[in-house]
This record gives C-alpha cells, structure tokens and sequence, in this order.
C-alpha cells in the first residue's frame, strides 16, 4: 500500500494525531489535507507530549516529507509559534514544506471569527476562533492570500490593495481596528523571510513520491460529524474533513488512495454546539471525561461525552468509503460495568438507522443495545487474543455497524501503545 489517508471518523479528537505519529515511522512523506490551527492533534513520543496545529503528525521522523497542503488554511503567525515550541523540544524541522497554493489565514480572519460566533448569538457554533470560517469563507470568494504570493510581493501588495478594503468596510462596521496595506504587506514579509525556502510547489515532490511507490501518509483534520457537507450543518466547520477531500487537498489524483482508515474513538465525544444523540449529562459521561481526559487541545473546552453512535458510524463509513478502522481509547471504558452503543434514533414515531438532516437530528433521541463491560485493564494488551472476551464482542458490535475490519486497536495514548489486528 503507498497512500493511505487517516481521517476523523466521528466528530473530532478521535486520535488521528496519534494514528499518524505511530504509522508515520515507516512513511516517505505525510501531507496534511484541510483544516487549519483550529486542530489539536496530540502526540506522545519519545520528544515528549505535542498539540500539533498545522504541523503534520510525521514531524518527529527527520526522513518524513512533512506537507501543509494546499487544501489547509495557514496561519503563518500560529505556525510560526509551533514551530518554535517543536524546535525547541529538539524536533528537526528541516523536512518541513507548505504548499504555495494553500491559503493564508490572515489576522482579520480571525477578528472576523470572533464577531460572527458573536452575532450568532445564542446559536453560535462554537468555533475554535480560529479564523477558520471567515478564511475558507475568502478562498471561495476569490478573496483569498495564497502562501506563493509572499513570494512575488508586486502580485502581493495589488491583491492586498484590491481585498482590504472590503475586509475593512466589515470590520469597522463592528468596531474593530483595521489594517493598512502597508502595515499587512510588512506583516507578510517577516512571514516570508521566516518561512524562507519552504513555500513550494508541492506537486512534483508528491509526485515523484508517488512514483518512486513510497508510503505517504495523508492525515485528516477534525471528523465527518463536522464537514461541512455532511456533518450537522450548521454547526460545522467550513472544510472537508471527509476521505473524498483526501486528494484534492494534498495534491494527489483521486485513484491514488490505496486505503482510507477511520479513526474511531470507543465512545463519542464532540465539542462545540449542535445536535449530538448520545451526549450523556449523567455520572458516567462525568467519569469518562475524566479518564479520557476529554478537554480540547485547542481550547481547553470540555468535551461533550457519550456512548458510540452506531448511526454516525455507518454514515460515515460509507461516505468515507473506509477500508479499515483503528479504535482509540478502548482502556477508557475499562472501569465500566456496562457499556451501550446506539443503533438507531427515534424521531417521532419512527426509528430510523440513518443520519438525518441537522432539524431532525435535532430531535432524535438514541435508541441503545446494552453490551456487558470487561472490568479489565485493556492498556497492557498488545494482541486482539489479550483482550477480554466482553471486549472482543464490544470491538465486533462496531466493526459490524461500520461494514469495516478493525485494522488497528489503541489502549495508551503513547506511540507504542497500540496493536495490530
Ligand atoms: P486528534 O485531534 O484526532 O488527533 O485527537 P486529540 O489529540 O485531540 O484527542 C485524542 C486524545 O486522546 C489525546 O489526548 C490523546 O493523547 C489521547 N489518546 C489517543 N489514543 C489514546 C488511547 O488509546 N488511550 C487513551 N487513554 N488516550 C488516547
Ligand atoms: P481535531 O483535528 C474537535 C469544532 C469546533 C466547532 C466546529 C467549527 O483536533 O479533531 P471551527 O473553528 O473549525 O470553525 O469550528 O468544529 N472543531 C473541532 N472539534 N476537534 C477539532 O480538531 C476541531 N476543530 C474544530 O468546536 O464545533
Ligand atoms: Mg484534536
């Protein structure tokens, strides 16, 4: 297999940060697809504990093409910053490249963010604040920065001359300050001169990569339950975090992907506002919290908890057109004496096993099979046999609700802690 994509397969945080540090040892070159710093993806390895944002998950292998592809949104100012902190945890960020067709996040994107989850008011979507919205919002409208136009500063300057002063109408109408064109055009240069050399066109890289039949790796932002086609609209984010986007976003032909894998935590979480059936508001959504430490490694927030949703499995299963899964996080429900997974929603009078649109949703309530817990430490199991047998039927349940094998099993957030199906 040369190209596999590793894509969020429920609502976020599912582990993918993990998933692509582990099978990133073996890989030529991992491109990151979409999104942008609104992702928190945590590493644990021997460089110690990360919350990558843009930097892509196969950073901490020297040999490893790591891509911000053009499919990303990119805070130079953000990325800049990480790449400080990995710097300085001894991370080599010699490998390290981004695509000059990927858009710039600009700071007014994420002014913008700000004022629209504000005028939202009690229907705000409960962003990141990231700018992510207002900055895939001005790459569809064509007003949009590209990281390559940092590079030829005639081009720069007149485009910047053509879009501030539209950006600037908006945000004065609210109050806010606005930006120079001299002053953004400065701002620009220090991040070209600091990202000196790495803005490239990414295509014949991949390519030749391709060609030569080397492993590449293409890890996905954020989960389905989020994208913006097929997620719980509008309580989404604006990119596609679906494996169809895979392609377009690393800049490879779509008959290239070989394998899409499905990170899949054991039980659900979701942070931000919309529809979410399982969420439990009890003790045991409580205690899952806790000991999956479900808080967002963006910012901070709680996370919503709640049982699998075997629904949200099967839909994004087919829409992703998996290949395999890897589970994460089976150790947390290691203390639970009874586990539940939902199999369908009720909505009115119907019970229906497929993802409805977001008003309907919002009424569903989940329908549950009751499945007996381990009571077992999962965390020492390096082989599917060590598992407890109530952890084995539970793993089957949803193997079978996603029409999926289980390729990849994770018990401990470090690097090693996962296992082979
Ligand atoms: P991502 O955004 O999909 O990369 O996921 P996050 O990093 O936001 O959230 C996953 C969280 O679960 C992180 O804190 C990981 O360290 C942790 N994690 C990943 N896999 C496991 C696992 O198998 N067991 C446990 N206990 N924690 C895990
Ligand atoms: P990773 O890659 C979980 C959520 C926000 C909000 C919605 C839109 O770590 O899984 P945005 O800032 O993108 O406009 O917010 O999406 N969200 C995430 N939730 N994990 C993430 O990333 C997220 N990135 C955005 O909470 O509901
Ligand atoms: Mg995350």
């Amino acid at each position: 297999m040369t190209v596999v994509a590793i894509v969020g397969a429920q609502w976020g945080d599912e582990g993918k940060g993990r998933v692509v540090d582990f099978l990133a040892q073996d890989a030529a070159c991992v491109i990151r697809f979409q999104g942008g710093d609104n992702a928190g993806h945590t590493v644990i390895n021997q460089f110690g504990t990360f919350r990558l944002h843009l930097v892509p998950s196969g950073i901490f292998n020297p040999a490893t093409v790591n891509i911000i592809g053009t499919g990303a949104v990119v805070n130079p100012a953000a990325l800049l910053d990480e790449m400080h902190e990995l710097a300085a945890a001894g991370v080599d960020l010699a490998n390290l490249w981004l695509s000059d067709r990927a858009q710039i996040l600009m700071p007014y994107h994420r002014q913008l963010d700000g004022l629209e989850e504000m005028a939202r008011g009690g229907r705000a979507i409960g962003t990141t604040k990231r700018g992510i919205g207002p900055a895939y919002a001005d790459k569809a409208a064509r007003w949009g920065v590209r990281l390559g136009d940092l590079k030829h500063q005639g081009w720069l300057r007149e485009r910047l001359e053509q879009i501030l002063p539209h950006k600037n109408q908006v945000l004065q109408h609210y109050g806010q300050p606005v930006w120079s064109v001299d002053e953004l055009f400065d701002l620009c240069m220090t991040w070209h001169e600091a990202l000196y050399g790495r803005i490239v066109d990414t295509v014949p890289m991949i390519r030749d990569l391709y060609r030569a039949g080397k492993f590449i790796l293409l890890e996905g932002q954020l989960g389905i339950m989020r994208d913006i086609d097929w997620g719980t609209y509008p309580y989404v984010t604006s990119s596609n975090p679906s494996a169809s986007f895979a392609a377009v976003g690393a800049g490879l032909p779509p008959t290239a992907l070989d394998e899409i894998i499905g990170v899949v935590k054991a039980y659900s979480t979701c942070v931000g506002a919309g529809p979410f059936p399982v969420e439990l508001f009890d003790d045991t959504g409580k205690t899952i919290r806790e000991i999956g430490r479900e808080f967002g490694a963006t910012t901070g927030r709680p996370r919503r908890c709640g049982w699998f949703d075997g629904v949200a499995m099967a839909h994004s299963a087919w829409l992703n057109g998996f290949t395999h899964l890897a589970i994460t996080k089976l150790d947390v429900l290691d203390t639970l004496p009874e586990l539940k997974i939902c199999v369908g929603y009720r909505v009115g009078e119907r019970i229906i096993d497929y993802m409805p649109d977001t008003p309907l949703l919002q009424e569903a309530e989940a329908v549950y099979e009751s499945w007996p817990g381990w009571q077992a430490p999962t965390t020492n199991c390096r082989s599917w046999d060590e598992l407890p047998a109530a952890a084995q039927a539970y793993l089957r349940r949803i193997q079978d609700l996603a029409g999926v094998p289980i390729r990849w099993v994770s018990v401990s957030p470090e690097r090693d802690k996962i296992f082979a199906v």
